[in-house]
């Protein structure tokens, strides 16, 4: 039987933390045998925010060692940077022109990151989500798993392969429309120092997030510092304490216990009690990320050949995607 593909990525923009690990990267982990994967590191979307050129390249290693230490096994999936595979860009190109400009402006990511960005709103931010279709549209994918700020995305994502299908070829549909895989525990993990906030790498506040490569001095100080509540006794279940929910939904993820154990286990404890426990289990499900991490950067030339085999994969399927939407489109083929 032929397996269904997933395409998923993550941008090179500063540490990956438990957000992107518990939204993201565990569930393509979990996942990878069922399918044929294909999971890229988003350098393109870097730039649209101001960035460093100096460490863009490093920040890319770092990511692409990070999925491999994370658990991504290349006997199911391929690793990849997207701006080795220019496809990325032309494919961005051919659906600019097709997507009206009004469904861009809709995104509630691009207004969020144009009030951060105030002065520094470039085209780039308002095309992020076209280039993040081109992404996915290019490799037929059937499924995306991401977190839940991913979602609108995703969405849009598939309004433009129907309307790409319905204008050009409508007879044989040339763009798969792929299905959003969002997983109901960890979608959606909040800052440490505020619950209501969803944990995110742009937050000036190293301390609202625990980062996968944090030290255990870092991970405990966090913990100890970060916001919680006056009330006795911890449950997931009150909207007027999303901190308490945060942080028993983080111990049930990391622990691997079910909701109802974490549940009658924390329903005594106070947050003097409860903080060395999280502490403690954060710490060891991050150590085997951590030692496999140090053991791949230490080997650049393996990282190197990864990720030549996998734009070697990923070109493959990439060009016959975007030669078909070219066709559809009229254009000639060069001689
Ligand atoms: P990025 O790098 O911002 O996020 C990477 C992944 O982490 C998830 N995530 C979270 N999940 C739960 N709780 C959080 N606090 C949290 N913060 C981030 C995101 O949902 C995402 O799955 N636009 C994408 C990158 C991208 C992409 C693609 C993804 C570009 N092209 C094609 C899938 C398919 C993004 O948000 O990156």
């Amino acid at each position: 039987m032929v397996k269904q593909r997933v395409l998923s990525g993550v941008q090179p923009t500063g540490n990956l933390h438990l957000g992107n690990y518990l939204g993201a990267i565990r569930n393509w982990v979990e996942g990878q045998s069922q399918y044929e994967n294909f999971f890229c590191v988003v350098d393109l979307h870097a730039i649209t925010a101001p960035h460093d050129a100096s460490t863009l390249a490093e920040n890319t290693y770092k990511i692409a060692a990070l999925y491999l230490a994370c658990g991504i096994d290349l006997q199911y999936s391929s690793i990849f940077v997207q701006s080795h595979i220019s496809a990325h860009s032309e494919l961005t190109w051919l659906l600019n022109c097709i997507t009206p400009l009004n469904w861009l402006e809709d995104m509630i990511q691009f207004k969020e990151k144009a009030v951060k960005q105030g002065e520094n709103v470039n085209t780039g931010l308002l095309d992020y989500p076209v280039l993040m279709a081109a992404d996915i549209l290019l490799y037929q994918a059937d499924k995306v798993p991401v977190g839940e700020d991913q979602k609108q995305h995703l969405e849009l994502t598939r309004d433009i392969a129907n309307r790409f299908n319905y204008q050009f070829c409508r007879e044989k549909p040339v763009l798969k429309l792929p299905e959003p895989l969002i997983r109901a525990e960890g979608a959606r993990v909040m800052s440490l120092t505020d619950g209501t906030r969803k944990m995110s790498k742009s937050d000036p506040s190293d301390m609202s997030r625990i980062n996968l490569l944090d030290t255990p001095d870092q991970i405990q100080n966090k913990i100890k510092r970060c916001k919680t509540d006056s009330v006795r006794g911890l449950t997931f279940d009150d909207s007027e304490r999303p901190e308490a929910r945060n942080l028993l939904t983080l111990y049930m993820v990391l622990s691997g216990k079910t909701k109802e154990e974490v549940a009658a286990e924390c329903q005594d404890m106070g947050w003097g009690q409860f903080k060395p426990l999280l502490t403690e289990t954060t710490i060891n499900a991050l150590k085997p990320i951590q030692e496999k991490y140090q053991a791949v950067m230490d080997d650049k030339g393996y990282l190197e050949s990864v990720l030549r085999d996998g734009r070697q994969k990923a070109e493959a399927i990439a060009s016959i995607t975007l030669a078909q939407v070219k066709a559809a489109l009229g254009y000639s083929v060069p001689l």
